[in-house]
């Protein structure tokens, strides 16, 4: 196979679509190991910023943006015209959830009626998108194998183009696992599909698993995230149980841990954020509904995590009560926007649906996140906020400081010594060390 050697003589070229959290880190990992590669998205304002060597995710660095466009071997373009440049096309493009909370595969099927247009003989085609599993086989197959009709007959995967499902694993921020060295399943439609899959990504990544289909590994991926909201869902209802016992859960968590087989620990907190766990699981509710499964679990687990925020908003409201005041009127501080530590990303963070329920209830809210200056418009919120500054005059101005992400750069110290009453949702003031009696757990 010509496009195999290619590979294996880093020959190949690879376009990217798609430069967010997931593709402009595995564009980058590529280039500084000596492919060309040439990243593609509909985003104009990101491909100058590339060529400048710039970056525009936190956690990815602007260096090693810089040394990869440096080198010549990366670059970036809106010109989807330039895919038949390439050998192989790696799609990285949003599966969010419509506003009925199914699948919005507008951004696959839109990627793919490009790919349609320009895909050539000898390219390789992998998703790594997150979606249900039968995508790449039932939407993106009769897809490019129409493509050839232009020319004469239809393509035929495995021999005038290949195709795979791979999908990212990406924990942003994580400092002990980044692209290159999490293992990745790579499932293709037929033997030449995965060997060019696993020959392109063994030179990247630490490990590749192969399965036997793209739908295998797709099914893997929502595995992974089921099994996380499932489990968060899970501590998350033992919290409030616990919490009326009069026990910590936290403690609770510590103690499970030292078992050395057969446990897992999953934490609580304000409700799931992120482009993932909030989302994927409801790829394969809606899946399952064309074969008249319900996915009781994935359903399960979704109520009590969308709860959390509430129960938060509850708790907040008993700890002023502790102290003769109302919500209603009191000035209420929330601490970390993003949906996790030491990040920037604002998607379904769970600190804007707190904002929300604690408006809805007359406070008067302001939020502080060192890595969100200013909430940015989302598809639900638009709150015209700034990040204000953490001061000991300002902290003194709220009746309650409420820690939504438990960012690593927060002085716990100063914020416990100058805050009136906290409600702490991530265990982190403990955590630091510091255990008061205005300090609350929700
Ligand atoms: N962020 C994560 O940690 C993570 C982890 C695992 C899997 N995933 C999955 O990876 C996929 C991508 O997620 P992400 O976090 O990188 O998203 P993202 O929003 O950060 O990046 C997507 C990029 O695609 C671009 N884009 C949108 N439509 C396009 C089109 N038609 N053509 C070309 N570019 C287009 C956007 O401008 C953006 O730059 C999703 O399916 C997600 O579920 C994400």
């Amino acid at each position: 196979m010509e496009l195999l050697e290619k590979i294996k003589n880093k020959k190949a070229k690879i376009g990217i679509i798609g430069l967010g959290y997931v593709g402009l880190p595995l564009g980058l990992e590529f280039a500084l190991k000596g492919f060309d590669v040439l990243g593609f998205d509909v985003d104009e304002r990101k491909i100058p910023l590339l060529k400048e060597g710039k970056t525009y995710i936190k956690h990815i660095k602007a260096e090693k943006i810089k040394k990869s466009v440096d080198s010549g071997h990366f670059d970036a373009t809106t010109d989807f015209s330039r895919l038949p440049e390439v050998d192989a096309i790696i799609i990285c493009v949003p599966t969010p959830l419509n506003e009925h909370r199914e699948p919005d595969m507008t951004y696959i099927v839109q990627t793919a009626e490009t790919i349609k247009k320009y895909l050539r003989k000898g390219q390789l085609v992998t998703l790594e998108s997150t979606t249900y599993p039968g995508t790449t086989s039932e939407i993106l197959q009769p897809m490019f194998e129409d493509a050839g009709l232009t020319s004469g007959a239809k393509f035929k995967v495995g021999e005038d183009f290949f195709l795979a499902f791979s999908p990212e694993r990406e924990d942003p921020n994580n400092p002990n696992y980044s692209t290159a060295t999490i293992p990745k399943v790579v499932g293709g439609v037929t033997k030449n599909c995965i060997d060019a899959a696993v020959a392109l990504y063994n030179f990247v990544i630490v490990k590749t698993v192969p399965v036997s289909s793209p739908a295998v590994a797709e099914a893997t991926k929502l595995l992974e995230n089921i099994y996380r909201s499932v489990n968060i869902a899970l501590v998350n209802e033992l919290k409030m149980v616990f919490d009326k016992m009069g026990i910590d859960v936290w403690e609770v968590i510590e103690a499970a841990k030292t078992k050395p087989f057969g446990y897992n620990a999953f934490y609580p907190g304000p409700g799931l954020g992120g482009h993932c766990i909030p989302i994927d699981p409801f790829y394969l509710t809606w899946k399952a509904r064309e074969f008249e499964i319900n996915t009781k679990f994935i359903e399960l687990a979704g109520e009590i995590n969308t709860q959390q925020p509430q129960y938060v908003v509850d708790k907040t409201m008993h700890v002023l009560n502790k102290v003769k005041k109302s919500l209603n009127g009191s000035k209420v501080l929330i601490l970390g926007a993003a949906y996790k530590k030491d990040i920037d990303d604002m998607r379904e963070s769970p600190s804007l649906k707190l904002i929300e329920l604690l408006q809805e209830n007359g406070a008067k809210v302001d939020y502080n996140d060192p890595y969100v200056p200013k909430l940015p418009k989302t598809r639900k919120y638009d709150y015209e906020m700034t990040s204000v500054d953490l001061t000991e005059t300002k902290l003194a101005e709220y009746d309650l400081v409420l820690l939504s992400t438990d960012h690593s750069d927060y002085d716990y110290k100063f914020i416990a010594e100058n805050s009136k009453i906290i409600v702490d949702t991530r265990n982190a003031f403990e955590r630091a060390g510091i255990k008061k009696e205005n300090i609350f757990k929700a």
